[in-house]
């Protein structure tokens, strides 16, 4: 019997590799994205990952946490976000980055049954990213006052924080729990 699900969503695929790495170092795991879902009633422990955007969780994690609930109160849970801001900070006036994305998540959930968090980096390569994305992140760079023109993107290097090492001891002390 499975007793474990881990539920994410992915944007550009970071995410889903940090639920492989760490699902490949656990037993009895399922592992569905979150619009996939249609019940949580089998399992006990629900470990749950999403990747920052503007500060938010995807959606459709969103709707997972809204749609289960009740019954999320029931189970025991783990949460993990995938990031590129690891270093906590203040960004006009705003705390952001590293613990501060988890809170995001956190807060939306019943934070007593929540038994374990982690911030994995993630990989931001602005040539992959859709148009409204790009948009994006180049706003963000004149933000810390650095002018970017969206068609200058493709120079930008990948940013690849993942870390396989931090996903093999987080499965480590999900399999303790
Ligand atoms: C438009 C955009 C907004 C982002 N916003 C944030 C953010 O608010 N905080 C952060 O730490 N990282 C942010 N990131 C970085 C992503 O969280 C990171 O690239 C992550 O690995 C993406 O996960 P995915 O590949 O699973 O979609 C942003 C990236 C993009 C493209």
């Amino acid at each position: 019997m499975t007793y474990n699900l881990l539920v994410y969503d992915t944007k550009y695929g970071s995410t889903e590799i940090i639920a492989r790495w760490i699902s490949e170092e656990m037993k009895d795991i399922e592992v569905k994205k979150a619009q996939e879902i249609k019940s949580i009633k089998d399992y006990q422990f629900i470990i749950i990952g999403s990747p920052n955007y503007d500060d938010e969780p995807l959606k459709s994690i969103s709707q997972f946490i809204e749609k289960f609930k009740e019954d999320l109160k029931e189970k025991k849970i783990a949460i993990f976000v995938v990031c590129n801001d690891l270093e906590e900070m203040e960004y006009k006036g705003k705390k952001v980055g590293g613990k501060y994305n988890l809170e995001i998540l956190r807060n939306r959930l019943p934070t007593e049954n929540i038994v374990l968090e982690e911030v994995f980096g993630g990989v931001l390569n602005a040539k992959i990213l859709d148009d409204e994305d790009q948009d994006k992140v180049a706003k963000s760079f004149s933000g810390i006052g650095r002018v970017i023109k969206k068609e200058d993107l493709i120079f930008m290097p990948i940013m690849n924080k993942l870390d396989l090492g931090k996903c093999k001891e987080f499965a480590e002390k999900l399999n303790n729990l």
